[in-house]
């Protein structure tokens, strides 16, 4: 439905999960759980044996099969309480799916409860819902104030910037943290160059300004275009790059990441420029032997973004 299959999705996690800056991820928390708390005051002594602190909650949007609560929700103390939303219904599918996967893998309990999963760590219980909803024709839906942080990773480069206005005009007016990661910014660099970087990098720029059901998308634009709506409505912003890197050392799962990569990039330069075709597929031939060679490796740049309320006017 939307061509982001959940093969896709698994292959470059581990190269988002190591991209990712740690310091505005700990900002991010360190917002959530203040705000958690808040809301969450301890009860009198009389009760506090029995008392338990209400989970964190947090939404994602376009959640995919939940990749970002793979990163987030170890991080994150105590009970939490996830939407994951997505309007992709073969990858709310996988969704439990991989989750199920990941929780086994690291040695905690995952059950179908409470109209999803709740993943029990030992230590704390993770709640996790799935949403299916179109964010471009349904966002209004979501209600961002009832959660106590937003996040969304590798999605802004898809959307418009009519959308960000409405994102940034939600967060503000909830007056939620959010953490947006992982978003193109038009970095590609190949190792070896080759003359035909340039022409394979330009008709993928012009591939991802398409219409991705949001309108133009900004691509590249999207993180400096948030940004300056947030911080023109008072928001505190920072960002921080977040860039992919692959070459020989990252296995064969790096390989298999550059070939992909190599052919995506071929076939999206066939469909924006057709007449150059055989260029595209003679570059395509010479960077897959490399792969084999062990002697290719890129960088793709990204950017994280937090967004955390501005104090308000005295
Ligand atoms: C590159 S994938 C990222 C998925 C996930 N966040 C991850 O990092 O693995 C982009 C996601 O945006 C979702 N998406 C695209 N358009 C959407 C829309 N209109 N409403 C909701 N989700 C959408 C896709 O289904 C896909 O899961």
């Amino acid at each position: 439905m939307s061509g982001f299959d959940a093969g896709w999705l698994a292959l470059r996690e581990p190269f988002d999960a190591a991209a990712r800056d740690g310091a505005l991820a700990a900002r991010f928390i360190a917002a959530v759980v203040d705000r958690a708390a808040r809301r969450n005051r301890a009860p009198s002594v009389s009760k506090l044996m029995s008392w338990r602190p209400q989970a964190c909650r947090l939404v994602d949007l376009a959640a995919g099969t939940g990749s970002n609560l793979r990163v987030l929700a170890p991080l994150l103390p105590g009970d939490q309480d996830w939407l994951l939303v997505d309007h992709d219904p073969e990858l709310i599918a996988a969704q439990a799916r991989e989750l199920g996967r990941w929780a086994t893998s690291c040695g905690w309990q995952c059950r179908a409860a409470e109209g999803g999963l709740v993943i029990d760590t030992g230590q704390a219980q993770w709640r996790v819902r799935a949403r299916r909803l179109d964010l471009q024709g349904a966002f209004d839906q979501l209600q961002l104030a009832s959660f106590d942080g937003v996040t969304t990773t590798a999605f802004l480069d898809l959307v418009s910037e009519a959308w960000l206005e409405r994102l940034a005009d939600r967060i503000v007016a909830a007056a939620v943290p959010l953490l947006a990661t992982l978003t193109v910014d038009g970095r590609r660099e190949w190792q070896p160059a080759s003359d035909d970087d340039r022409a394979i990098a330009a008709a993928f720029e012009r591939h991802q300004q398409g219409d991705k059901g949001f309108g133009v998308s900004l691509g590249a634009g999207a993180v400096a275009s948030l940004q300056a709506l947030l911080d023109a409505r008072g928001s505190m912003t920072g960002t921080a790059p977040a860039d992919w890197r692959v070459d020989r050392d990252s296995g064969a799962q790096g390989q298999d990441m550059l070939l992909r990569m190599v052919d995506e990039s071929a076939a999206v330069a066939r469909e924006v420029d057709p007449a150059a075709a055989v260029t595209f597929d003679e570059w395509a031939a010479r960077r897959r032997s490399q792969v084999s060679e062990g002697a290719l490796s890129m960088l793709v740049g990204h950017r994280d973004l937090l967004a955390l309320p501005g104090r308000p006017a005295a």
